[in-house]
């Protein structure tokens, strides 16, 4: 692949990410006990992760997506998120179970589960793939967590740096010189 000249290192191989993904299906599994799930990709990070997962849990599904960004802009967040595509699904009385590609600061997770939380669901849980715990600006913690990972600039598996690199099949650190 042309693009894995920017590659630094792997960071989480192919054969990893397969491994913890049946994981984690397996904990949400245990913990939905077959009850039937809202599974929420938040575009566009997670569409890999999230493709992944959906075949390998064993409760019954429904599909449903959503596009946020965060607003806190500068030193200050505002714990606001805007919302570019919302979900299809009614959740009220449902369980959700956001599906993100990573943790960072925690600012869009912290005010997305804020604001669904008003739409009166059964549950709501989160999910990501990746965590930087070292990041956190928000007293947030991953229901299921694929790996925690130190604070470098990660590529691939649905992660990009200006919109490439999203296609690999593995998490990758990106060489400074291309961000730089
Ligand atoms: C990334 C990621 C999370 C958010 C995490 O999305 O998917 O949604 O940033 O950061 P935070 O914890 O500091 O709030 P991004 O805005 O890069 O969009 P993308 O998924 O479309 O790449």
């Amino acid at each position: 692949m042309i693009i894995e000249k920017d590659v630094d290192r792997i960071l989480v191989s192919k054969s990893e990410i397969a491994k913890r993904v049946k994981e984690l299906a397996l904990e949400m599994d245990e913990f939905y006990q077959g009850e039937e799930v809202v599974l929420v990709c938040i575009l566009k990070g997670a569409v890999t992760f999230f493709s992944d997962l959906v075949r390998s849990v064993s409760f019954p599904v429904q599909f449903d997506f959503m596009c946020v960004s965060s607003y806190g802009s500068g030193s200050v967040s505002t714990g606001d998120v805007q919302i570019k595509k919302d979900l299809s699904v009614d959740i009220s009385g449902k369980n959700v179970l956001l599906v993100e590609d990573i943790l960072d600061t925690g600012n869009t997770m912290m005010a997305l589960i804020e604001l669904l939380k008003e739409r009166n669901p059964k549950d709501i849980k989160l999910c990501t793939f990746l965590n930087k715990p070292a990041r956190r600006e928000q007293p947030i913690e991953a229901d299921f967590c694929g790996f925690d990972i130190p604070d470098e600039f990660v590529i691939g598996y649905g992660l990009d740096y200006d919109e490439r690199y999203r296609q690999m099949p593995y998490i990758g650190v990106l060489k400074r010189e291309v961000y730089e």
